[in-house]
C-alpha cells in the first residue's frame, strides 16, 4: 500500500483531513487511481446505471473529491451532476472537469445546508472506508433525497461490520427499499503480476417513498 493511501486510512481529525487532501489532490488521478488501476468510481457508475431510473436526478457526489465518478458517468448520462466534499483543492480538481453543475465544499459529518427531499441520487466512491466518513451521515443523506431516490455508495469491506456500516443499513429497515449488495475489487489489474486485493462492498437502495411517514 502507498505511503498517501496509508495516510488517508490512518486519519483521525477534520484538520488532518484537509491538510493530506491538499497536498495530494494535483497528483490523486495520476499517482494514485491510474497507477494502481482504482475501480471503485467506474464501478459506481456501472451499477448506478444498471438500478436507474428516469428522474433519478440531480445526483450528489458525495466524497467526490477530483471527480472521477463524473468523468465515467457524463458519458453516459447527461443528469445533473453536484459534488460534496471537505477538500476545496480536491474540488478544485474536480471543477477542471466541468462535469459538475454545483460544487459544495463541506464537512459531511455536519448538517448539511440543504433542504430535504432534494436529491435523486446519492453515489459515493472510496469515502466509506477507513480514516474517512462513517454510517453516522445517512440520516442526513436520507433527508436530502426524494422519496424513492437511489443510493450507489461503496463501503470498504474491511470496516462494513466493524465500523457499523451493516448494522446502520439494517436499521433504516422500512425507510429504505430495494436493497442489495455487491462485494467487488477495488482495484483491477496494475500489470500480470501485480493486483492490490482490497474489495469493497457497493450498497445499493431507494429511499422509501413514504419514508417521511415512518
Ligand atoms: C479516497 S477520496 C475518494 C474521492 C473520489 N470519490 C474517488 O473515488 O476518487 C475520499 C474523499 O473523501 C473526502 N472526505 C473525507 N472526510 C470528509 C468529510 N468529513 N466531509 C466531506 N468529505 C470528506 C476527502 O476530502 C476525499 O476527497
Amino acid at each position: 500500500m502507498s505511503k498517501k493511501l496509508q495516510d488517508a486510512y490512518s486519519l483521525s481529525s477534520v484538520e488532518d483531513t484537509i491538510n493530506l487532501y491538499k497536498a495530494w489532490s494535483k497528483n490523486y488521478d495520476r499517482d494514485f487511481a491510474y497507477k494502481n488501476n482504482y475501480k471503485s468510481p467506474q464501478n459506481v457508475v456501472k451499477y448506478f446505471l444498471k438500478y436507474s431510473r428516469k428522474g433519478d436526478s440531480p445526483i450528489l457526489d458525495v466524497g467526490a473529491g477530483t471527480g472521477l465518478i463524473s468523468k465515467y458517468l457524463k458519458k453516459y448520462s447527461s443528469s445533473k451532476l453536484h459534488a460534496i466534499d471537505i477538500s476545496k483543492e480536491m474540488l478544485d480538481q474536480a471543477e477542471q472537469k466541468k462535469n459538475y453543475e454545483k460544487i459544495i465544499v463541506t464537512d459531511l459529518n455536519q448538517k448539511l445546508k440543504i433542504a430535504d427531499n432534494i436529491y435523486g441520487a446519492i453515489l459515493s466512491a472510496g469515502t466509506f472506508t477507513h480514516g474517512h466518513l462513517g454510517p453516522n451521515i445517512f440520516g442526513e443523506l436520507l433527508r436530502i433525497v426524494k422519496p424513492g431516490g437511489l443510493f450507489v455508495i461503496t463501503i470498504h469491506e474491511e470496516v462494513f461490520c466493524k465500523n457499523g456500516f451493516k448494522q446502520a443499513i439494517e436499521n433504516l429497515g422500512k425507510k429504505i427499499e430495494s436493497l442489495n449488495f455487491h462485494k467487488v475489487n477495488i482495484y483491477g489489474k496494475i500489470n500480470k503480476q501485480e493486483k492490490l486485493k482490497d474489495k469493497t462492498i457497493i450498497a445499493i437502495f431507494r429511499k422509501a417513498i413514504n419514508s417521511d411517514h415512518l
